[in-house]
């Protein structure tokens, strides 16, 4: 059977979790395929709140088998600590299926991620300081540790001999910092780690392919979102991994004739954490309406997201980079009190109007977004299951999107408890 994707269409926090979750029923098995835990993901089931980092969403399931592909950058501490916090709550982590050939964040990799961004000083990126940028960087220049290296004492030590005789060249002479001493860091992973997670070490690739073959339903949940990927997102305000669909083939060893659908997830507006261009930026009494009311603060660091007006011109342009099937709008009962709502379906950029997302950032940073504005539907959404339910300014909101966006909307999310969904087509 062909597999899904699940991606971020806008600057993450869409709502991923929520989608990936109720897509898991008929899934036996949930791939996450890039990122770390610098993705933050919230999902609420009988009224109880998971907040997972690394962990597949797929895991809140006893019969799907969660894993973390190669394309993922896992911090062995933390998932250590997410899987004895799920374990403690009653959920069974025991399937859970580790690549070998992921990488490793180890603390030198917050270490300098933290500094780079003290350096960049007034143009740091807001990253989540969590090694993300740095792990990937060592992986890039083949000084990366993987996941397996923890099976054999001796490669490990002498990898990370090799990795530290680079990095802390790094840390004493660019940061002035103390070097890192690579057989007391080999003990602490070694003697902290290796038993917890030994069991989960997997050939993911050929489990994956296995599962496929079988005529098993795969999902592949991407973390962050299209415009944060580093190819393709506001450069170099982005990530350091491919969430975009397309990632799904390296981070997982997948090819793109395995996969049959790939669902967008994009909320009913807009959201960024960090620096960056953003055209629909909203600065105003709706902005802090869609903060107060969506509880727009990150999952991992607690800082509050920019609010903007839903931007067609980004969203015509996320379809096409992750060849998207279709979508799933989310948050829509956030705008549930508002007069008023708007979507951006075009940009002015010097007197011009523009339909297509510019490839120059300089005209990103200049485009003033032009609106097609209708009047809210003052109604509380949060019960509605059945697109009957929606009163006729929502539906013709979604109606907006969907003909701006160009694919169909087949979900819309009306709350964050699992129930709160409509299928819309
Ligand atoms: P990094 O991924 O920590 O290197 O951060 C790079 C950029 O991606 C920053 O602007 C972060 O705020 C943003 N970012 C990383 N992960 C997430 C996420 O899960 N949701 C939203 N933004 C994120």
């Amino acid at each position: 059977m062909p597999a899904t994707i699940v991606v971020g269409t806008q600057w993450g926090d869409e709502g991923k979790g929520k989608f990936t979750d109720l897509l898991a029923k008929e899934m036996s098995m949930v791939v996450r395929y890039q990122g770390g835990h610098n993705a933050g993901h919230t999902l609420v089931v009988d009224g109880e709140t998971f907040k997972l980092q690394l962990v597949p969403s797929g895991v809140l399931y006893d019969h799907i088998t969660p894993v973390i592909g190669n394309g993922v950058v896992v911090d062995p501490f933390v998932l250590l600590k997410e899987m004895a916090m799920l374990r403690d709550r009653g959920i069974d982590v025991s399937g859970l299926l580790l690549s070998g050939n992921a990488h490793l964040i180890l603390p030198y990799h917050q270490e300098l991620d933290a500094l780079h961004e003290r350096h960049l000083g007034k143009n740091k990126l807001g990253t989540t300081k969590r090694g993300i940028g740095p792990a990937y960087a060592d992986k890039s220049m083949r000084l990366g540790i993987r996941v397996q290296d923890l099976l054999d004492e001796d490669i490990f030590r002498e990898k990370l001999h090799g990795a530290l005789s680079h990095t802390n060249k790094v840390l004493t002479k660019v940061f002035n910092r103390l070097p890192v001493d690579p057989d007391e860091l080999a003990d602490r992973v070694l003697g902290e780690c290796l038993e917890g997670i030994k069991p989960h070490i997997a050939d993911t690739v050929n489990a994956i392919h296995d599962a496929l073959d079988a005529g098993q339903h795969v999902l592949f949940e991407g973390a962050q979102a299209t415009f944060l990927d580093l190819d393709h997102g506001t450069y170099p305000f982005v990530t350091s991994s491919n969430p975009t669909a397309g990632g799904a083939c390296p981070g997982a060893g997948i090819g793109p004739r395995d996969v049959g659908r790939i669902l967008g997830i994009a909320k009913a507006y807009i959201t960024r954490v960090g620096a960056g261009p953003f055209p629909t930026e909203l600065f105003d009494d709706y902005g802090d309406k869609m903060v107060d009311i969506g509880r727009e603060f990150g999952t991992n660091t607690g800082r509050r997201r920019r609010p903007g007006w839903f931007d067609a011109v980004m969203m015509r342009h996320a379809v096409k980079i992750n060849s998207l099937s279709d979508l799933a709008i989310t948050k829509l009962d956030v705008m549930d009190t508002f007069d008023t709502v708007k979507i951006c379906v075009a940009y002015e950029i010097d007197g011009k109007r523009v339909e297509k997302l510019p490839y120059h950032q300089s005209d990103v940073h200049r485009a003033k977004p032009i609106y097609e504005e209708m009047p809210g539907w003052k109604t509380d959404l949060s019960k509605a299951t059945e697109p009957g339910h929606l009163p006729e300014n929502a539906t013709a909101y979604l109606r907006l999107l969907e003909d701006q966006v160009g694919v169909p909307v087949t979900l819309v999310s009306t709350g964050p408890g699992r129930d709160q969904y409509i299928h819309w087509a």
